[in-house]
């Protein structure tokens, strides 16, 4: 019996969404197997070890996860993870993590590094491969270099908007090489935050300080009418690519009210409708962002399928994709022929498996 210390809610807007995943990962978790231990992330940060009544709830209904006051939990240098009682120390057991976070502190390498520190295996990318799924920079970076199709793009920094003529200048070079209507984007965020269309030049300055009021960088590129193509790929060295499925939204792109606020926001369709050669092709390029990235465990790799010329377009992966019992990424496995319990128990022996295999490494003489 391995003990899992599923660790959700988290300091990003998506902590509810990670309620929700979490949830459902103990609803589906083979209990044969694993024996789990809650630990919630509050939204000011702090770890609270939650009791089992939380777990209890979890597996009678279909609400999200709550999550309440508790004993402070702490990641401890080489000692896996301890808890505050009564003004004491004491050390929780735990065989290893399942981050069950989305965004920023989570699902962007900062808790992975933590876990590295305090020594325990977690399921999911390493710390270099979540920071690369977090900035879309640096990702695009490494794929054109792997000779990948990604969108032309420009990145824009805050300090470049307080450049004399900044708005003429960046208008004109994104009317020049990117063309209108292009669209801008946060380089790390996600939940669709700070993203918007823009049609003409005009909008291209307030377009970018709503992008730049979530991150450093914003990104632009050419707006396309496309579908939305979504890849599950899991595995560590040897990563398998299920057969793609399409979310289709009913807003003009994939925005936040269509994420979680409309629940006719998007048409989840698996496999998607595209050709044989299309899918074989889209999977092959999942698989070589993967590799690009170092990735491990699993992630969500999207893409963009131009509705005009058919050309595919590698967006963005995700490393702790949604987890709910209806979201792609478990959705897509399961067609697959992997059910997401069956998914789980995978998981947490890919992590277990990259903690052994790293063991053997040597970091001093
Ligand atoms: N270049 C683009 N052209 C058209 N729509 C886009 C473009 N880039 C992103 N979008 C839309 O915005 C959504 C969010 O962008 P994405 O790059 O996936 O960031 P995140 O999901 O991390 O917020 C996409 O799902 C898509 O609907
Ligand atoms: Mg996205």
């Amino acid at each position: 019996m391995k003990k899992v210390v599923i660790l959700y809610g988290g300091k990003s807007g998506e902590h509810e969404v990670s309620l929700r995943s979490a949830a459902s990962i103990l609803r589906h978790l083979d209990r044969r197997s694993f024996a789990p231990t809650l630990v919630g992330i509050a939204k000011d940060g702090t770890w609270l070890l939650q009791g089992g009544e939380v777990d209890a709830e979890a597996l009678r209904g279909d609400a999200p996860l709550s999550l309440g006051a508790g004993p402070r939990v702490f990641a401890a240098p080489g000692a896996g993870l301890v808890v505050e009682v009564a003004g004491a120390i004491e050390s929780l057991d735990c065989d290893l993590v399942f981050p069950v976070l989305h965004g920023s502190f989570g699902e962007d390498g900062t808790v992975q590094g933590l876990l590295e520190v305090a020594g325990l295996p977690y399921v999911g990318a390493p710390v270099l491969g979540s920071a690369l799924g977090m900035d879309k920079e640096k990702a695009k970076e490494l794929w054109l270099r792997a000779g990948l199709p990604v969108l032309p793009y420009l990145v824009v920094r805050t300090a470049d908007l307080a450049l004399p003529g900044a708005a003429e200048s960046l208008e004109t070079k994104v009317g020049g090489s990117l063309g209108w209507p292009a669209f801008v984007k946060p380089v790390c965020a996600g939940s669709s935050v700070g993203a918007s269309k823009v049609s003409r030049a005009q909008e291209l300055l307030p377009a970018l300080r709503e992008a730049l009021a979530w991150d450093e960088k914003a990104m632009v590129e050419p707006f396309v009418e496309a579908r939305e193509i979504e890849c599950a790929v899991l595995g560590n060295a040897a990563p398998v690519a299920y057969v793609p499925g399409e979310i289709a939204p009913t807003h003009e792109f994939y925005d936040y009210e269509a994420k979680y606020l409309d629940p006719d926001g998007a048409r989840l369709e698996i496999p998607a409708r595209i050709g044989a050669e299309q899918s074989a092709r889209i999977r092959s390029i999942a698989i070589a962002a993967y590799a690009a990235c170092e990735l491990a465990g699993m992630a969500r790799v999207d893409f963009f399928l131009d509705k005009r010329s058919g050309e595919i377009y590698l967006n963005e992966v995700n490393t702790i994709p949604g987890f709910t019992s209806i979201s792609m990424y478990p959705r897509m496995c399961e067609a697959g022929g992997l059910p997401y319990s069956e998914l789980i128990t995978r998981l947490a022996e890919l992590a277990l498996e990259r903690h052994q295999r790293r063991s053997s490494i040597r970091f001093s003489r």
